[in-house]
């Protein structure tokens, strides 16, 4: 540990090649002839001029991309299945509206994830409803916009769904229930789900209590069972362990089988590909639960994360004390995975990539927390000068925040040498819209 700071330096570490520094980029991400990225096509210092910074860039293509791989590859290996985006890692209208013209379902967590998924165009029999505290409001909108699945996460959310059910003749209302497998995958404590203990879902014999009640109403139809271990999961076991725990509650026509592929964030992260990962669940299921089930997924961060780049710029570089400061104009108000859960991220001056000297890329935040990148290789950093962080679609947007006053950047996609914000920068009005006199 470096004194007075809260994250370890990882250095000195080998100089990372230039490809492998790309390949942490959204694919077909390039250099241009004078040495800066292009994200879709675009050239970071016109995203930069045209949009400022900080910005959260997603190349559209690739997460179309990703979609497609999610989607045709679970089709592939198991017919009756559908891919459901935990909309959680990226809910804006825009990330919706794509994902549902690529045809995938999508898993909300909250009344304001329903509002959002709806506004972007989810067809809500598409819709799989999720919380371990879900109010009255939020499931008589699920129940009343018809929401394909609700997930029973607790005895309460019978009652509640009976209750409202009661009022709504005619309407049955497909359930699932979570279960807790008691599995604990290698992951930060703070996004591991599965695990006795978990606020999450039900231990197994209070699942089997629970699918005994719902076997009995005549107004929940119960489908089948979910399980979600947790995230950023970089080894399959884990995945297998959950259903195998599943399985052992009997047969049903639908197991919805989580999220929690991790990302590759930097150079040492070797989680298994979306096809790895869909080779070992489905070789699961195919052996642990009946062979007309149908087989749902919930990638989250996998399906966002590796299309997002964040650009900054370089505020101000403070060398001396053994350490050179590289501070941006962003950092935990837009990008909350360092403090809250040590992620790391590699970075690169965008239009000099790679190499350099090893640096601590800091926010401008008021608290030492506030670090984007530990030990990171920057070319000659200079006030004024462009720093893109790579692997930044998942999570960022969602924990933006106003900490120190500061406007959450807009969002823009990228595609094709065109972009457009889907999200604009907030502005200091904004930050009052909701104030009183
Ligand atoms: N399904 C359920 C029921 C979930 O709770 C989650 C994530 C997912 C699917 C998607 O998991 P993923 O594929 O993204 O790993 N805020 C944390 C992540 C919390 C994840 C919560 N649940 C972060 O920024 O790392």
């Amino acid at each position: 540990m470096v004194p007075g700071t809260a994250t370890p330096v990882r250095l000195p570490y080998d100089e990372p090649s230039y490809n492998d520094l790309l390949g942490l980029f959204p694919p077909g991400t390039v250099t241009a002839p004078d040495g800066g990225l292009r994200i879709g096509g675009c050239h970071v210092a016109e995203l930069a001029e045209r949009y400022g910074t900080p910005a959260l860039l997603i190349d559209e293509g690739a997460l179309r991309a990703r979609a497609r791989r999610y989607a045709d590859g679970l089709a592939a290996r198991r017919p009756n299945s559908a891919v459901a985006f935990a909309s959680k890692a990226f809910p804006c209208t825009a990330v919706y509206r794509l994902l549902a013209e690529e045809g995938l379902s999508i898993d909300v967590a909250s009344d304001g994830e329903l509002a959002l998924a709806l506004a972007g165009g989810t067809d809500p029999a598409k819709v799989i409803v999720h919380g371990n505290a879900k109010t009255d409001d939020y499931l008589r909108t699920a129940v009343e916009t018809g929401a394909g699945l609700v997930v029973i996460d607790n005895f309460d959310d019978i009652d509640r769904l009976e209750r409202i059910l009661a009022g709504t003749p005619g309407r049955e209302q497909p359930v699932l229930v979570r279960v807790t497998p008691d599995v604990r995958p290698d992951t930060h404590e703070a996004i591991s789900t599965g695990q006795r203990g978990s606020k999450f879902g039900l231990l197994l014999p209070q699942a089997r209590e629970a699918i005994a009640r719902l076997r009995g109403s005549d107004r929940l139809r119960l489908d089948g069972l979910h399980v979600h271990v947790g995230s950023q999961i970089l080894d399959s076991e884990p995945f297998v362990q959950a259903v195998e725990a599943v399985a052992e509650l009997g047969d049903f026509d639908v197991y919805d089988l989580g999220g929690g592929l991790g990302s590759r964030y930097t150079y040492e992260d070797r989680p298994p590909s979306v096809e790895d990962y869909l080779d070992t669940l489905t070789a699961a299921a195919d052996a642990l639960l009946p062979a007309s089930a149908r087989v749902i997924v919930e990638p989250g961060r996998s399906m966002v994360a590796e299309a997002g780049v964040s650009l900054y710029r370089v505020v101000t570089v403070k060398r001396g004390g053994g350490e050179t400061f590289v501070a941006v104009d962003g950092g935990m108000g837009d990008n909350l995975e360092v403090s809250l859960y040590g992620q790391r991220f590699e970075a690169t001056v965008a239009t000099r990539v790679g190499g350099g000297e090893p640096c601590r890329l800091v926010g401008r935040h008021c608290e030492s927390g506030d670090t984007l990148s530990a030990g990171v290789l920057l070319d000659d950093p200079r006030p004024g000068d462009l720093i893109a962080v790579p692997v930044t679609g998942a999570y960022t947007y969602s924990l933006s925040n106003n900490y120190n006053g500061s406007c959450r950047p807009p969002v823009v996609f990228c595609h094709d040498g065109q972009s457009r914000a889907v999200v604009r920068r907030e502005t200091h009005a904004d930050l009052m819209r909701r104030d009183l006199p």
